[in-house]
């Protein structure tokens, strides 16, 4: 018997079945095929989530944001960003920035990768050893299985922006630190302005803690609307598992799949 199940699963990991998601069966290429229609055709009138699903905004916390007493390089920041008209005007001004320090360790600035507008947009931590050889976000191992999320729900690199909560990266890949997401918070605000998304996205503890000044641990965090005020406009956003952790803890893949369902309802409305 014991054997019968060992060749069982065995056979599932050689079909590529790695992770257990869900408790029921699921018919997974209905639901992308679902998704790339509803994202190719404008005017394709999307099947209504489950309720469960559902975007509903008075059931949708607001963030307030606490104050953070203004540092030299982030009033800096602020006043430089708050000047750029466009992405590549941003650019420059992150290119001639000088109040982060992990600028002088890094050998690139890794911007952005995806669309200069899109819906969705997807904040990280801080890029690693292979984006600092790229000079783009999420190119590595994470970058590959973040690609392959978004591809399960039917969004490909031209529908999405993503981005760091830094530019550069810490030494060593070390966690950058409060005062370097600090410095580099109002460029990352101006981005989010200039991209417009309807949907923001934060990949881990780091980002959601940066953008939505929120305390607690991201396996609080995760899977709960926000409503974030971004230049006057209501951006939704959700916090999920990074896809680093996922590397390392492949069961938690089983919540970031709920956390995807939330994010393909919400673009689908
Ligand atoms: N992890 C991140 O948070 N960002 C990247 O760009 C790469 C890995």
């Amino acid at each position: 018997m014991r054997d019968d199940i060992v060749t069982y699963i065995d056979a599932w990991h050689a079909a590529g079945v790695t992770d257990a998601v869900g408790d029921g069966p699921a018919n997974w290429f209905a639901l992308v095929d679902q998704r790339r229609a509803t994202l190719k055709s404008a005017d394709a009138k999307p099947a209504a989530p489950p309720a469960e699903l559902r975007w509903a905004p008075a059931s949708v916390s607001p963030v307030v944001r606490p104050a953070v007493a203004p540092t030299a390089a982030s009033a800096q920041a602020h006043a430089t960003a708050a000047a750029a008209q466009s992405l590549d005007d941003l650019l420059r001004q992150i290119e001639a920035f000088e109040g982060c320090g992990l600028k002088a360790t890094a050998k690139s600035l890794c911007f952005y990768r995806g669309a200069p507008k899109a819906r969705l947009m997807l904040i990280g931590e801080a890029p690693g050893r292979d984006e600092d050889i790229a000079g783009k976000p999420f190119v590595g191992r994470a970058g590959q299985l973040l690609d392959k999320m978004l591809a399960a729900i039917g969004i490909d690199e031209s529908k999405v922006h993503i981005t760091n909560t830094v530019y550069w990266r810490p030494p060593g890949n070390r966690t950058p630190t409060p005062e370097e997401t600090q410095a580099c918070a109002p460029f990352v605000t101006r981005q989010i302005e200039l991209v417009e998304p309807d949907v923001i996205v934060l990949l881990g503890g780091v980002a959601a803690k940066s953008v939505l000044g929120l305390t607690e641990g991201i396996l609080k965090l995760r899977g709960k609307w926000r409503a974030l005020s971004v230049a006057g406009r209501e951006v939704r956003s959700l916090a999920t598992l990074h896809p680093a952790y996922l590397l390392r803890t492949p069961a938690a893949k089983r919540q970031v799949w709920q956390d995807l369902q939330l994010i393909a309802a919400a673009l689908a409305t």
